[in-house]
């Protein structure tokens, strides 16, 4: 974990409210995992002394070196306005890479990825990831869901591992009308995989891991919680743990991403 300035290499608006920036990064950024984080701090805005939380969304690679990382974020209050606003060449203090990312196994059939609306930001690092190691695109599927069109994101990239993609927003603009643990659920009761990863609204996670519990299937969830340090310090992000286990769990340092049987959250 490394503390430093990071220049930005671009920021760009990829819908109404979301945005892509790129930011340079130390070397070791290039042993980040899926799911990993990195807290980020605007040093010269007046917004908040607070950093904020953001999931590593791919690492920028030129020539096998890594260059930056690039996140994708929704601009929901202060501080993701501002960012917005950034331009190449500006700088930001960030912090990372923090906490537990998506714990793997080596030998699996298939795995079940399900996001929803800005979810998708670290899920998009896992399912490059998977499938930078291994060739057949069948063990990889993606559950894609948000509002309406406008909340379904990084499509293109995605159709670019040539993994199956099942969408579905509340509005049926795009996909199937309805929940996007819908589509999880029949596909899951057909042909269960080894194991589902999610990231989205806490809904959405509490459905999913119902879901993993009724089908047996191991469930890794990725969860947020306000944070005002990401190194454990504060104790501002604890989620209650299930009975037997730390009755308490802290998000930034032993998630975000949990067993979704670890956590009594839903
Ligand atoms: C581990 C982790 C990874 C995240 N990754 C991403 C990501 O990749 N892309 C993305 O767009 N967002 C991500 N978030 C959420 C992001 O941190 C918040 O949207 C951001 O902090 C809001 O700041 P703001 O000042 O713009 O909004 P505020 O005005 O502060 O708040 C707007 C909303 O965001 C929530 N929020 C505020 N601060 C935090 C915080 N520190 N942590 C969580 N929620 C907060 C508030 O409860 C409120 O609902 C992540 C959060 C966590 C915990
Ligand atoms: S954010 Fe401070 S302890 Fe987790």
């Amino acid at each position: 974990m490394v503390q430093e300035k990071a220049k930005v290499l671009f920021n760009k608006k990829v819908g109404s409210s979301y945005f892509r920036i790129g930011l340079t990064c130390h070397n070791g950024y290039a042993k980040a995992k899926p799911g990993q984080f990195i807290m980020l701090h605007q040093p010269k805005q007046n917004t908040s002394l607070l950093p904020r939380p953001f999931s590593i969304h791919r690492l920028i690679i030129t020539n096998g070196r890594i260059q930056g990382i690039e996140l994708l974020f929704k601009v929901v209050g202060g501080c993701t306005e501002k960012l917005s606003k950034y331009r190449k060449g500006d700088y930001l203090d960030i912090l990372g890479p923090l906490g537990r990312g998506f714990i793997i196994p080596d030998k699996y059939q298939r795995i079940f990825i399900v996001s929803g609306g800005i979810g998708v930001a670290p899920l998009f690092f896992l399912a490059s990831s998977l499938r930078a190691k291994i060739a057949d695109p069948s063990t990889c599927r993606l559950f894609i869901g948000g509002r309406s069109k406008h909340d379904i994101l990084c499509l293109d990239d995605f159709s670019e591992l040539d993994i199956t993609i099942s969408i579905a927003t509340d509005d049926g603009s795009l996909g199937e009308k309805g929940l996007v643990t819908d589509l999880l659920e029949t596909a899951t009761k057909e042909n269960p995989p080894d194991i589902i990863c999610a990231c989205g609204p806490f809904a959405m996670l509490g459905s999913v891991a119902r879901i993993a519990e009724r089908y047996a299937v191991p469930c890794q969830v990725s969860i947020e919680t306000i944070m005002a340090c990401g190194i454990g310090a504060c104790l501002g992000c604890a989620v209650k743990g299930k009975k037997g286990l730390d009755k308490y769990l802290h998000v930034c340092v032993d998630g975000p991403v949990f067993d979704a049987t670890a956590l009594k959250i839903w």
